[in-house]
């Protein structure tokens, strides 16, 4: 149990403001187009029209001539500079600017820089580029066909295929599902999304001649794995780049990789010798950065009569794009997808994944996701419920039979993980409890009746964050530890630094309440900072909701190292000795005399002023948190949804959803979180799909077609928690920022199939539009 802090300190569990909100708010952040730099130029993309493409000429002369443009940058000059490709985050290359040939829409063929952004834009429009058509591959079930075009001929394997990745034992679980009474298999694409953050992605760049220092504001999620891959490719050494991550509205992943406009700012920069500004514009960032998911799956369950499941077989097809430009740690080819059990005990399981190049944007990002685990969360949630229908077992039934009980934690899963901790059972009856389940039913009962179409949808996930423990985890060999620095000043304030970076997330505020928690000392007087490679210990930065499980357990550990330091520094001004001290949020007192006390501040004073002889001054500490497990959060959600016959329009009537993510920092920030991810999965499951026709054209490339809801499709989320710590985390607390956007989209799928299943609707592909409902009821002969 956590010692609770008074609302003064503010520790853990107090539902304080978010401090990063009152500049937020008062529109005073600091984004990357805020940045502005004396004698300042622009950069602007031309991006191919094609998807696959031969390119016969590049003509630069009538842009150069336009005043005011000062270079137009091509594949072919950064080649000489041995830049025209740059490594991916994953093991493999990509173009920053093409040569040769195009391999996507909206790739980038040149890059123009003027000295203001209109001119640099029109500029882009009179460069002229020759192209000769190449055969396009859009559907990557054809990506291995013979006839197939191979799309990166400059890699060494002619083929298509990036990786072929399986786990499990693939014997045993065909045996099981051969001898088992019952199977269920579902076929379900999880769609090609895009984490359209608020703010696009972009960067300022400046090469300072005279000291050789090079720095780079960009929108970066990963500011020190920036630096490294900067400094690996330019050839700079790596203290002469300072890489500023400035506030960021919005990552989701998207600003994980690196962009070849960083690459061409920043060649720019070094060319014209002026600072170079690159800003992406809404379409450029929907059409030709990190996309995420594209997994074409087919789980095949097994069970007995009674619905207790045996094995789990998982075939997957993951559409990569053209390059393979996923973040991903390099164990794992299709992320932490094998997390693909969910919430139950399987005896056996096997999962196999081929990932294939295609015309399409490269990427494969996490949205809003570590790794891969909406996908396999997806996919297990909705496999429950096809075997619930094929056995007429009510889901949560099903779900209640199968679920790993408490007492097997930590549960060995069949497919190598060891999770933490879990209380599935109470997520779920939490959730029954507060939806009215069984009323819910009998309502549903009596509107069949009646022929009206209303649905219940349970998700029962688990989740998989932290990454992660550095004998597993690491990205391009950078093992994912993650780093708190804090120091606190003579009148006992503290500045704190860490390796992670917020992207909205509040870390102002709740890394702030860790170090309350720990020492004491007001969250309000614990500045945060994050962002700047040139103060902020290495860290490999915020996704996959990963800070609160490494750098927020490196917060909690270099503050137990100042408190230790305070002990020797209480018992030297107390005069007595360190065992006769007791400890509570905020000071140290003799045992049995509690008047006899020194308060954290007194004590950091005295660091500085009246330390033990042969004591070394100040009051400060770092700490590099290398996990030992990842945390695995997990909830149930339920949704409750109803289908207009003429329009096949669904409304979301209700959505209760109950997270575990252990000990809890700031609840009123956790629900916040709690409330984007249901959003952004809503968005995901009835309106947003980025898909290609065959020539590779990208349709949901804008806004008018990517659709983003607003207040009038969002229902009011009902919200919930239930708590079991993590054991191995400092502080028992485990990560929540992914975990709505993980585990919605099969609760609102379950509820529109659940719907439709007495017409004998088994699945439909996300996203659920009114269109694709329509027909479905058409053809049923439910509307005319
Ligand atoms: O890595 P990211 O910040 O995206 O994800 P996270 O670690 O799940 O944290 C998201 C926000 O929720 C942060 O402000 C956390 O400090 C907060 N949080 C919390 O208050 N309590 C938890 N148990 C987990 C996260």
């Amino acid at each position: 149990m956590l010692t609770k802090t008074s609302p003064e300190i503010g520790g853990m569990g107090h539902p304080i403001k978010r401090k990063e909100d009152l500049r937020f708010i008062q529109g005073k952040g600091n984004y990357i187009d805020d940045v502005q730099l004396p004698g300042m130029v622009y950069g602007h993309m031309v991006r191919s029209p094609y998807a696959h493409a031969r390119i016969t000429a590049i003509r630069t002369e009538e842009a150069k001539k336009l005043p005011g443009v000062l270079a137009v940058i091509t594949g072919e000059d950064l080649a000489k500079a041995n830049l025209a490709w740059m490594p991916t985050l994953f093991h493999d290359k990509q173009m920053v600017l093409a040569t040769g040939k195009v391999l996507f829409q909206s790739q980038e063929v040149a890059f123009v820089v003027a000295e203001d952004r209109y001119t640099a834009a029109d500029a882009a429009e009179l460069v002229e580029v020759d192209y000769e058509e190449l055969p396009v591959l859009v559907d990557p079930h054809k990506a291995q066909d013979t006839d197939a075009p191979i799309l990166r001929d400059d890699r060494e394997e002619k083929s298509n295929l990036i990786f072929h990745w399986e786990v499990g034992d693939r014997a045993a679980t065909e045996q099981q599902m051969k001898s088992a009474p019952v199977t269920a298999l579902v076929k379900a694409f999880f769609p090609r999304c895009h984490p359209a953050p608020l703010e696009t992605c972009g960067c300022v760049i400046d090469f300072n001649s005279a000291t050789g220092k090079l720095t780079a504001w960009i929108t970066s999620q990963a500011p020190h794995a920036h630096r490294t891959v900067f400094a690996l490719v330019a050839g700079l050494p790596e203290q002469n780049i300072r890489v500023i991550s400035p506030d960021i509205g919005g990552g989701f992943g998207n600003k994980v990789p690196v962009y070849p406009g960083y690459v061409c700012a920043a060649v720019a920069a070094l060319t014209i010798g002026r600072p170079v500004k690159w800003i992406e514009t809404r379409s450029e960032n929907l059409q030709s950065t990190g996309f995420a998911r594209d997994y074409h799956m087919e789980a095949e369950l097994a069970a007995d009569k009674d619905g207790r499941v045996s094995a789990l077989r998982v075939k997957t097809l993951a559409d990569h794009g053209a390059f393979n430009a996923a973040a991903q740690p390099t164990k794992f080819p299709a992320g932490l997808f094998s997390v693909c059990t969910g919430s139950y005990d399987f005896s056996q399981a096997f999962c196999e994944v081929d990932g294939v190049y295609t015309n399409k944007a490269p990427g494969g990002i996490a949205y809003r996701c570590s790794f891969r685990v909406t996908e396999a969360a997806y996919l297990i949630e909705r496999a429950m419920d096809v075997l619930a229908q094929e056995l007429k077992l009510d889901p949560a039934e099903l779900r209640r039979r199968n679920f790993i009980p408490p007492e097997k934690f930590p549960y060995p899963s069949p497919l190598g993980w060891s999770y933490d901790s879990g209380n599935y059972q109470g997520a779920l009856d939490l959730a029954l409890e507060k939806i009215g389940y069984n009323e819910l039913r009998k309502e549903q009962a009596e509107r069949r009746e009646r022929g009206e179409l209303m649905g219940i949808g349970i998700s029962s996930f688990t989740e998989i964050v932290g990454a992660g423990p550095s004998h597993t985890f690491d990205i391009l060999g950078l093992k994912m530890f993650d780093s708190a620095e804090l120091r606190v000043h003579p009148t006992g304030k503290a500045i704190m630094r860490m390796g992670t970076k917020s992207q909205g997330q509040g870390h102002e505020t709740t890394y702030a309440q860790i170090v309350a928690q720990e020492l004491g000392i007001p969250a309000n007087d614990v500045a945060i900072e994050e962002g700047d490679t040139d103060t902020a210990p290495y860290g490999l930065g915020t996704y996959a909701s990963r800070s609160t499980p490494t750098s927020g357990a490196a917060a909690a550990l270099a503050a137990r190292k100042v408190r230790e330091k305070a002990r020797k520094i209480a018992a030297h001004l107390l005069e007595v000795s360190e065992e006769d001290l007791e400890w509570e949020p905020g000071k140290f007192s003799v045992k049995g005399a509690p008047g006899k006390s020194k308060t954290i501040q007194e004590i950091a004073f005295a660091a500085y002023t009246n330390f033990p002889q042969g004591m070394e001054p100040g009051l400060e500490a770092v700490h590099y948190y290398d996990p030992p497990n990842l945390t695995f959060p997990f909830g149930t959600y339920i949704a409750v949804v109803d289908i207009d016959k003429g329009t096949g329009e669904v409304k979301v009537r209700r959505f209760v959803a109950i997270d575990d993510c252990g000990n809890i920092i700031n609840p009123m920030i956790v629900e916040g979180q709690v409330h984007g991810g249901l959003t952004e999965g809503m968005a995901i499951a009835f309106m947003q799909e980025i898909s290609y026709d065959e020539s590779g054209n990208v349709q949901g490339g804008t806004f008018m077609d990517y659709l983003v809801p607003t207040a009038v499709e969002t229902p009011s989320w009902e919200t919930g928690n239930t708590c079991t710590p993590s054991p191995h985390h400092p502080f028992g607390a485990k990560g929540v920022g992914e975990s709505p956007n993980v585990g919605s989209p099969a609760a609102f799928v379950n509820a529109v199939v659940d719907a439709l299943s007495h017409l004998g609707v088994k699945h439909i592909d996300m996203p659920l539009s009114p269109w694709k409902i329509w027909q479905i009821l058409k053809e049923k002969g439910v509307t005319q």
